[in-house]
């Protein structure tokens, strides 16, 4: 019997996954979901209806009648809507909803590299590699910066320092899902390592693993 392969990325804020997981899946032939978007996208529909991302009930609301269109929206990547994302990533009911769309894209063949906070531990936790990606808060944070000055947007390095580090904060303080290294997560320290060479660590580690896994299941 054929099975989807996954690939589950998690790590904080600006760590370079996002980058990663998209170079993976096109390297794997495999599909790729930034799950943060939909956590991103359900908070932009919560704030476009005048809603409080602290209402629990209108942020689950939102969550279950998310559309494509919400997918869509150009103001995603604002740093108004991270803050406020992952403000509702943290109830379980908004978590609940987004649960079941995230399990069906990593269970549809061939299968998928996911990233976000809690694919290898809660969304996924048999996936069959699993790798935790980060940087220090500093690195994060240049990145950050020379990202958004380069879309030729006016960037504060403190302010987004600060807004990182409270970001990570609330991810990995919350109560429900966490942001951790699973038990069985593989480290990607990409401090020092460009966008190419944190690549070829990744693939590295995905190939020793498959076959790792291949040899186990003989
Ligand atoms: O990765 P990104 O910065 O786009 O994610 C926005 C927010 O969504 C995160 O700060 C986090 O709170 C939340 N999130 C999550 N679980 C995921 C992906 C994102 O809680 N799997």
């Amino acid at each position: 019997m054929s099975k989807a392969l996954v690939v589950a990325i998690d790590g904080p804020v600006a760590a370079g996954k996002g980058t990663l997981a998209r170079r993976l899946a096109a390297h794997l032939g495999l599909r790729h979901l930034d799950s943060g978007m939909i956590y991103r996208a359900t908070a932009a529909r919560l704030l476009s209806s005048g809603g409080n991302p602290e209402d629990g009930v209108a942020a689950e609301k939102a969550a279950l009648a998310l559309t494509a269109e919400d997918l869509a929206r150009p103001n995603l990547r604002d740093q108004e809507i991270g803050g406020a994302a992952s403000r509702i990533a943290a109830l379980q009911p908004v978590r609940d909803a987004l649960l079941a769309f995230q399990r069906a894209f990593a269970a549809e063949e061939p299968g998928a590299v996911i990233d976000g906070r809690d694919i290898g531990t809660v969304v996924c936790p048999d996936a069959d590699v699993k790798l935790y990606v980060t940087a220090g808060l500093e690195e994060r944070a240049t990145r950050r910066f020379e990202e958004l000055v380069s879309r030729g947007e006016t960037a504060n390095l403190d302010d987004i320092t600060n807004e990182i580090a409270e970001r990570d904060r609330r991810d990995m303080e919350r109560a429900v899902a966490p942001l951790r290294q699973a038990d069985d997560a593989v480290l990607v320290d990409t401090s020092e390592l460009d966008a190419d060479a944190a690549f070829e660590k990744a693939v590295e580690i995905v190939v020793k693993q498959l076959n790792a896994r291949a040899k186990t299941s003989i």
